[in-house]
């Protein structure tokens, strides 16, 4: 059994990460826990064009571990002048390990901020403590002059992400309430059963739908796998791709639009590319499902392979010596 301690790595721009046990996957990309959760999570927001406006703001963060993307938004939120008054945010892990290091990341000199923000309102959340915590962080009003408090509530649920997130979609106080979602699973490769066509369809529906020629909610992921992609594309969403960071390609981002009559996603999307269109639409694009949301990772995976057989049959290989043929 490996040492908690040696669970601990140090990316390229200082911030800490740990390594899954399990999967021994990193938690983020080594270029920087804290740079991918700008880049990958925060930025692809636009909350410049899409948050400002509002005066609550509300994000699902999907698979929380050491929470950097929720306090990474907030940093950026106090930043920007903006209308907002109030942020809410659910906050979904499964494991106990990543929330004892919570203070530690908090300690980052980037969050210096919003850990003297939090400190005196709830020191639980420094312990990974379970449950709604509320504190103020100051913020600009839409002028950016004058300095306001945004009042912010975390809700932390640790709970299999299976379980909670069907049971949330069929609960009308979260049904189309959230701005969007940070989906931050381990990599479809390890964990499909966490990247299912029917958990994109629960997002879905507890997005804000869209409004005459306004995009609704969003689902960020720094995943680029195709069979991601036409998962959110099956659900309705518009797909677009997010900058690379470090050696990895960039993510998906996928909005709610009107699909047929296509709103205009804004300049902020980056069209997706012709062979990632290509991939998407052929046979690494076909999903994974898990309409149960109980299924084991082998199930899923040979049904996902079954029916890619069905839709893109590979040419059977013939491996025999071929004959020569007599001059
Ligand atoms: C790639 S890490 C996420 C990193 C995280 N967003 C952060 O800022 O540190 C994946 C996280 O998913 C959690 N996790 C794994 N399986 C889960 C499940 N079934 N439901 C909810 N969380 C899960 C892991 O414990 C881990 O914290």
């Amino acid at each position: 059994m490996p040492n908690e301690a040696d669970t601990i790595h140090i990316t390229a721009d200082g911030s800490i990460t740990l390594k899954d046990i399990e999967t021994g996957e990193l938690f983020h990309n080594r270029a920087g826990a804290y740079t991918e959760a700008l880049v990958n999570f925060v930025q692809p927001l636009y909350l410049h064009k899409h948050a400002v406006e509002k005066q609550e703001y509300a994000v699902m963060d999907v698979c929380f571990g050491l929470g950097y993307n929720t306090f990474a938004l907030l940093t950026e939120l106090a930043q920007l002048p903006s209308k907002i008054e109030r942020v809410q945010v659910v906050a979904i892990e499964k494991n106990e390990l990543p929330l004892r290091h919570l203070n530690d990341v908090l300690n980052d000199k980037r969050f210096v901020p919003l850990n003297d923000a939090m400190k005196n309102s709830c020191p639980a959340l420094f312990d990974g403590e379970i449950g709604k915590h509320h504190f103020s962080i100051v913020g600009y009003g839409a002028g950016g002059s004058s300095s306001k408090e945004i009042r912010v509530e975390i809700n932390l649920i640790r709970e299999d992400l299976r379980q909670v997130i069907p049971r949330l979609a069929n609960d009308a106080d979260f049904i189309g309430s959230f701005d969007a979602i940070f989906h931050d699973a381990f990599s479809p490769l390890r964990a499909p059963y966490l990247w299912t066509v029917d958990l994109f369809q629960c997002y879905k529906r507890l997005l804000k739908n869209y409004q005459g020629n306004n995009p609704g909610g969003r689902v960020v992921t720094y995943s680029a796998a195709s069979a991601v992609r036409s998962a959110l594309e099956q659900c309705g969403f518009c797909i677009r791709r997010t900058e690379a960071l470090g050696a990895k390609n960039g993510g998906t981002l996928a909005i709610l639009t009107d699909g047929e009559a296509g709103i205009q996603v804004g300049d902020e999307a980056l069209e997706l590319l012709e062979h990632e269109v290509l991939k998407m639409h052929g046979r690494p694009g076909v999903p994974h499902r898990d309409p149960t949301f109980q299924d084991t990772w082998k199930n899923i995976q040979i049904a996902r392979e079954a029916e890619q057989d069905v839709l893109f049959p590979v040419p059977k290989v013939n491996y025999s010596p071929r004959r020569r043929r007599r001059k």
